[in-house]
């Protein structure tokens, strides 16, 4: 490992550089927004009907979504145009909904809301912070079980679900995970959709954000969840969210969910009663825009990740060359989603990061990929590679790398190690 005299003046350089960088922002970058930038003339004047003659201008036009808007981005999530719903701008939002809803009515086979069995949610770790806020805040007790590299830690999810009733579902990230880039294997996906829970309605809400954000050329593919759901006998129990947050603008595109249709059916009717429906024009500009896109949406996801995989193939470059071999870190080398997930060997998570500020390299939050903000190992910081700029990347990773050394031999020092 790296002195603590040579990375503390290696430290103090990057520090007189003045640096702004930041690495904290799990967005795409400019270069991708311009990738669809023809969604903003995909419809005009002249193309406000739809194909099956929706008006986009008056209300009627479905609660689940413009049929041509479910054919279209079913494919997103790997399910039927009639096992697809729209939604608005974040899948987060419709999530928020679902979990609202399940609080007070339950699911589609509850007999009662949930709120007063005291629901518990299994969420994965190290994972994304607003999934935990945003359960916790809603009165769901979280219980956390490891991400591993084949998906949720099976061993444990199905000791938990078996023992307890008041378990309500499992939340989490199956491709792709936030931050570990994990995908669930085949078996792990077998397992969790055919669980046995103490739970009648558990249910699987699986937020499907970066399915198709592959960075390499033949991805494997990924487990369907719901096709396993049907197979194993339990079609309901699955909900799949997604959006085209990453795919076209951030948080100014549509949602999805992909369900069984008796699920599409019993959600639409919750829906109803607060929405007539979805924005049509956002759909059908998203259509039309899909629609005339080379190769559609493996065409612009191809695209996408182009301009992606350099800034990735940076980040394991430099921490390759700087930690390998130095036992102070171990990271995910993902195929796909935003992230890397680095766990430094020892507890000083917070430190690297407070460093890195120092030195003017924003990163996620300590303990952010924790429920409560709290890793309680100390270990696990998210790179987010996607927005920076490649000379960017390359620098701030540079600064990253020193911290790491720098926080670890100044552990070792206090340790007398
Ligand atoms: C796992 C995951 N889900 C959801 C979102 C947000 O999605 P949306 O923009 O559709 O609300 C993000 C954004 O970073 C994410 O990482």
């Amino acid at each position: 490992m790296t002195n603590i005299t040579e990375a503390a003046k290696q430290y103090e350089y990057f520090k007189s550089l003045a640096l702004s960088l930041n690495m904290e922002r799990g967005q795409p970058a400019d270069e991708n927004f311009d990738l669809s930038l023809k969604l903003l003339s995909a419809i005009d004047e002249n193309n406000y009907i739809t194909d099956s003659g929706v008006d986009i201008r008056n209300y009627p036009g479905g609660v689940a979504g413009l049929r041509e808007a479910r054919e279209v981005f079913c494919e997103q999530l790997g399910v039927q145009a009639s096992e697809t719903m729209i939604g608005n701008n974040s899948s987060l939002e419709l999530m928020g909904h679902f979990l609202t809803w399940a609080l007070l009515k339950g699911v589609i086979n509850s007999e009662s809301g949930w709120l007063q069995q005291k629901p518990k949610l299994i969420v994965t770790v190290p994972g994304y912070d607003r999934h935990f806020s945003l359960a916790a805040e809603l009165g769901y007790e979280l219980l956390t079980v490891k991400m591993t590299e084949h998906g949720p830690d099976m061993d444990a999810v199905e000791a938990l679900v078996a023992a307890d009733a008041s378990i309500k579902g499992i939340y989490f990230v199956p491709t792709y995970s936030n931050p570990t880039g994990d995908t669930m294997s085949q078996e792990y996906a077998k397992r969790l959709v055919a669980v046995n829970a103490a739970a009648p309605d558990f249910t699987i809400f699986a937020d499907d954000a970066y399915a198709v954000h592959h960075l390499v050329e033949n991805p494997t593919p990924a487990p369907n969840l719901l096709t396993l759901a049907k197979a194993a006998g339990n079609a309901d129990r699955v909900i799949i969210f997604g959006s085209t947050s990453k795919v076209t603008f951030a948080s100014a595109g549509i949602s999805l969910v992909g369900m069984s249709e008796a699920n599409i059916a019993h959600w639409s009717r919750l829906m109803s009663v607060q929405t007539i429906g979805p924005n049509k024009a956002e759909q059908w500009r998203h259509v039309c825009f899909m629609r005339q896109y080379p190769g559609g949406l493996k065409g612009l996801m191809r695209d996408h990740a182009k301009i992606l995989k350099p800034k990735f193939d940076t980040v394991q470059s430099v921490l390759e060359e700087q930690l390998g071999n130095k036992n102070v870190a171990r990271w995910s080398t993902p195929a796909g989603g935003y992230f890397v997930s680095v766990e430094t060997t020892r507890p000083i998570a917070d430190r690297v990061i407070a460093l890195a500020a120092e030195a003017g390299v924003a990163l996620t939050p300590a303990g952010a990929t924790y429920p409560n903000g709290a890793d309680p190992d100390n270990t696990n910081i998210r790179l987010s590679p996607t927005r920076p700029a490649q000379d960017e990347i390359l620098q701030a990773m540079q600064v990253f790398a020193c911290c790491v050394q720098l926080a670890s031999a100044e552990y070792d020092q206090k340790n007398g190690r």
